[in-house]
């Protein structure tokens, strides 16, 4: 098998060790799928006699009410992952931006194409900042952000992130920012406004992680070039999003509340878990989203934590990262204090 670079793995984990972990590793809304899109997708099971619909027209309507954006500027794909390959598929850049650390599929999907990094500094606690309006050089195709990025969980100025988009637009780089864990953010701006203002700018979305689904796969996009959403049709089959995966999707459009909540209930345990990995004397970069990068001076931390029961991220593999920093996924109360105590257990043992 090839090597496994996400978060999430508890197969793996499940093979090594015998048990099921609490699992911080993948950064899923702990308080599971709402009651209303569970029911929504036992309902589609009598419908997946059918092909799907391969323009994901029911969708694509919701999603177009709950973000104020028209239909025709919405694809949706197999979870964000399977929109990522097909821009990357249609849009074949021939030179790109990243940041660096960020997450690792963008530059699984442009393999093939010179790509450039703006790297974050970790004095700068890894912030974007003004900094980055200097890498965005005239010879660019693409511009890759993550709004918040993982793993840092920082979300980027949003006058910044405008000057981003005038000086993309200036040189004709596509502008692509993944928004996947916005609804995290409580306050979060998303930039579906300007997508008229810009129509070289893609937002990437996904009702994953909000909504405890990533077994169901569902991820959208959007944009004004109507032209790139009908070649993100064309780049792959045609029913890639699952009868399952549609109604999931158009029941998770209608539970604005509960993101909400969700996002008020995290940022409470992100604050409470912030000080207590501080007090543990770990460093803990100031993110917003649900999960916070750390930085331990024991490299081996994520297999002590596993022995115990405990998957967290190891975040050596991040470009622009070294060893020593992990992510740990913000969930319940609980699960934090299973993780302080487990910090806990490992300090004692080796004093
Ligand atoms: C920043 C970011 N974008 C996109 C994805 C992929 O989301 P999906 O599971 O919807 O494909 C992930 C998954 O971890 C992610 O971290």
């Amino acid at each position: 098998m090839p090597e496994y670079v996400h978060g999430g793995d508890v197969y793996s984990y499940t093979a090594r060790f015998g048990s099921v972990p609490v699992d911080l590793s993948a950064n899923i809304n702990p308080y599971g799928i709402p009651e209303r899109v569970r029911q929504a997708m036992r309902d589609a099971i009598e419908a997946c006699t059918q092909y799907p619909d391969p323009f994901c027209r029911a969708p694509r309507q919701a999603i177009a009410e709950a973000e104020g954006v028209a239909p025709d500027r919405i694809y949706c794909g197999s979870g964000a992952a399977d929109v990522l390959d097909r821009l990357a598929a249609v849009l074949r850049p021939k030179t790109a931006l990243l940041l660096a650390p960020t997450f690792a599929e963008y530059e699984r999907t442009l393999a093939g194409a010179e790509l450039r990094f703006h790297t974050l500094r970790a004095d700068e606690d890894f912030a974007v900042t003004e900094r980055i309006l200097q890498d965005i050089t005239p010879d660019l195709d693409a511009v890759y952000l993550c709004n918040p990025n993982n793993p840092t969980g920082r979300t980027i100025d949003p006058a910044l992130l405008r000057d981003i988009a005038v000086r993309c637009a200036q040189i004709g780089a596509r502008l692509i920012v993944d928004e996947c864990f916005l609804d995290f953010v409580p306050g979060g701006e998303t930039l579906a406004p300007y997508l008229d203002e810009f129509p070289s700018l893609v937002l990437l979305r996904a009702y994953t992680k909000m909504y405890a689904v990533p077994g169901v796969r569902f991820g959208w996009c959007m944009t004004a070039d109507t032209a790139l959403i009908e070649g993100l049709y064309r780049a792959g089959q045609p029913w890639n999003v699952s009868v399952v995966a549609q109604a999931c999707a158009v029941a998770c459009a209608g539970e604005r509340d509960y993101a909400r909540q969700t996002a008020a209930r995290i940022a409470a345990e992100r604050a409470y878990l912030t000080e207590s990995l501080t007090a543990r004397g770990l460093w803990v970069c100031p993110g917003e989203a649900n999960f916070l990068l750390l930085r331990a001076r024991d490299t081996d931390l994520q297999d002590k934590l596993a022995r115990r029961g405990i998957l967290i991220r190891d975040c050596a593999n991040y470009r622009g990262l070294a060893r020593g920093y992990y992510r740990t996924a913000v969930k319940t109360r609980e699960e934090s204090k299973s993780l302080l105590a487990a910090l806990d257990d490992i300090r004692k043992e080796e004093t």
